[in-house]
């Protein structure tokens, strides 16, 4: 079938193809309902299936004769260590690790965090959790202890996961002090903490509460796999909204497995045996969807890289792990690729290395830039493709489906709508944009499965901010176009979230760091364009008056209290004390028009603006900002 049919067959019977798709995992009970609503009138895939996605993800494999196959490469440039499981060794040891943690009391329903650095025993203890159908709510690491609190707190596990330490290049990044801290701070009662020792960081254990991993691993029976409901959750992944309380995306078991296993095939145009590599990190949704789950489901090889793209040890290490470990698919962010060509512009570093191995590279996180583009199709033989997705929907939204029929691609768009998603561009008023036209970037209910039925224990704030603006549409929050072929084009976000190194953060969450400063009197954090990074949050702030502090002191105090509040992957380094912000008459400071001029998109000044002059004040100072 052609991309126009598979699409259209899709739109035309979602239950009906969905269904089709459902045998590519196997059943306790096979379902006999796509969709479905829930009593909160949301619909719900494979509501009467019941499976286990980590039965999924590796007993099959191992029953169906891939017990010695890879199920994972991992290369740690910073330790390095390299190993690589087999789907036996893995099964074996996610058994163990699930026999752990049901004898701690962990079951069905119940939540653990995990809160590690790129190890495989990160990927082992979110698939135990799986095969006991426990939800696991992984954390990434660049996170400061109140952001672990915060999560700790809206999900109340039973028992947090970590290890004593994340390596960033060679600064050793101890976690023990960030979790004690978190544990501080959270109302949340943790009955046992799991740490991995690294030799990197010695192991200083609380007796009471905490548990080598060692031991943990040998405590319980080998557990065996749980049947789920389809529905019953999987995992939470807290994601920055446009306030300080992250949301708890919370993904299903069916729906999720299904569109995974059949976005490896469609869209990556991959098959079992096939090594796949997510330069991303567990902590985030590319991690979950493409580090562990999408490629184990398949029966690939994942590669679990616990490095950076340049630094470990130069920039040329992207290349050899793709030669080294034969990778077919290499899915990145384009500021890994950005970082790269700073540091080796003309790409000598493939030189070394062989890279037919590679069909394929697809870069996500954020809008791939024509230059990068230019620069990536100048050097390997292979497509290189955007694609655009969420952690709301935990796989790709728009792209260029090479395992269907490969588009001809247009820089700078997503390419098309992938199936099961159907996109309009509305006005504000919520009616139907001509194509070429800008505007919010909508999809037509039903979503397609693995996307968010819910936020954790907050369904109300999931219809606000998802289904509220435009009944009978998801809002993504993307502003965009789809042009005269059908092409779509996402230009950024329309609300208080930033893309910074392909990290999603609030900048609603940031000023409320910086309004907790003693001397500030007002302020506002946008996202100023960054030539490496895509973007970078900008402070810009108004003292109280009567202040005698040096600027540079307030400076440094608001970037040390962002670190400690946020975590360092803010990359919160710039503060601008200024005399005023723009407001209306009221007193609202124009946060969206801020963000036009920081972005550098054409904006038309509000009516209702106190002093139009302020607004040449901001250009000046946020150009001094931005490095394009
Ligand atoms: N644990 C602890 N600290 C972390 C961390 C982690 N897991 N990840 C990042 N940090 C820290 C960094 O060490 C840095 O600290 P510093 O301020 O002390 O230098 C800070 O957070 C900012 O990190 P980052 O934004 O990643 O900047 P960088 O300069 O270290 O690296 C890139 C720049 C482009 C190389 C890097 O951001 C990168 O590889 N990006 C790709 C991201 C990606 O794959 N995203 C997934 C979407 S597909
Ligand atoms: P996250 O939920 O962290 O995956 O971030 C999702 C956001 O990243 C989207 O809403 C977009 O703003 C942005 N994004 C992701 N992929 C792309 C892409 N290919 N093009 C443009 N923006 C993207």
């Amino acid at each position: 079938m052609s991309y126009l049919e598979t699409y259209q067959a899709a739109r035309d019977n979602p239950a009906e193809f969905w269904l089709g798709r459902a045998a590519l995992i196997e059943w306790s009970v096979v379902p006999s309902l796509a969709i479905a609503e829930d009593a909160a009138g949301n619909e719900r895939w494979f509501a009467d299936g019941v499976m286990n996605t980590c039965f999924n993800a590796l007993d099959r494999h191992v029953r169906d004769g891939r017990a010695q196959q890879a199920a994972i490469y991992y290369d740690s440039p910073v330790t390095g260590a390299q190993e690589t499981i087999t789907y036996a060794d893995l099964l074996d040891r996610v058994e163990r690790a699930a026999g752990g943690l049901q004898h701690l009391g962990v079951g069905r329903g119940d939540r653990v965090i995990i809160y590690m650095p790129m190890v495989p025993e990160a990927v082992i203890a979110m698939l135990a959790c799986a095969r006991l159908g426990a939800i696991h709510s992984v954390v990434f690491g660049g996170f400061a202890a109140p952001e672990l609190a915060v999560r700790l707190t809206d999900a109340a596990p039973k028992l947090l996961i970590t290890a004593t330490c994340g390596i960033e290049v060679d600064r050793v990044v101890h976690y023990m002090p960030i979790v004690d801290a978190a544990l501080e701070l959270t109302e949340a009662t943790v009955n046992h903490v799991i740490v991995l020792e690294r030799p990197e960081s010695p192991l200083a254990l609380k007796a009471e509460r905490d548990l080598t991993w060692r031991s943990f691993m040998q405590i319980g029976e080998p557990a065996v796999c749980t049947p789920v409901a389809a529905t019953d959750p999987l995992y939470i992944l807290y994601t920055s909204g446009t306030t300080g309380k992250p949301k708890g995306v919370v993904r299903d078991n069916g729906g999720h497995a299904v569109a995974l296993a059949w976005s490896m095939s469609a869209v990556y145009d991959v098959k079992p045996g096939d090594v796949f590599w997510a330069a991303s990190d567990i902590g985030w949704v590319v991690g979950h969807s493409y580090i562990v789950y999408a490629p184990l489901l398949m029966g690939c090889t994942t590669v679990l890289y616990e490095g950076k793209p340049v630094k470990t040890p130069d920039a040329a290490a992207f290349w050899r792990v793709v030669s080294d470990y034969r990778v077919r698919v290499l899915f990145a962010a384009p500021t890994a690729f950005r970082a790269i060509r700073k540091e080796d512009p003309a790409g000598s570093g493939l030189a070394d290395y062989d890279l037919e191995c590679l069909q394929a590279l697809f870069l996500a996180g954020e809008r791939l830039d024509p230059p990068t583009l230019g620069w990536l199709e100048s050097l390997i033989d292979c497509p290189v493709i955007d694609h655009w997705w969420q952690t709301e929907t935990g796989w790709a939204i728009a792209g260029n489906p090479l395992g269907i029929e490969r588009l001809e691609p247009k820089p700078g768009s997503a390419t098309k709508p992938l199936p099961g998603y159907q996109i309009e561009i509305l006005n504000p008023e919520g009616l139907p944009l001509p194509r070429g036209e800008q505007g919010a970037v909508v999809i037509k209910r039903p979503l397609p499965p693995s996307c968010l039925p819910t936020l954790w224990r907050d369904h109300d704030r999931f219809e606000a901010a998802y289904f509220n603006t435009f009944p009978g549409y998801y809002l993504t929050g993307d502003g965009g176009y789809v042009d005269a072929d059908g092409y779509l084009f996402i230009m950024g976000r329309t609300d208080d979230v930033i893309n910074v190194a392909g990290h999603r953060l609030s900048t609603g969450e940031m000023e409320e760091v910086v309004a907790a400063h003693a001397a500030v009197a007002e302020c506002a954090v946008v996202g100023v364009r960054d030539g490496l990074k895509g973007q970078v949050p900008v402070g810009l702030v108004v003292l109280k008056d009567g202040v005698e502090v040096a600027k540079t002191t307030i400076e440094d105090e608001l970037i040390q209290q962002m670190r400690a509040a946020i975590g360092p992957v803010a990359s919160f380094r710039r503060v601008l004390v200024v005399n005023r912000l723009p407001k209306t008459r009221s007193g609202k400071i124009l946060r969206s028009t801020l963000r036009a001029i920081a972005d550098g998109t054409p904006y038309a000044p509000p009516s209702t603006i106190e002093d139009p002059a302020v607004l040449d004040e901001m250009t000046a100072v946020l150009a001094q900002s931005s490095s394009r």
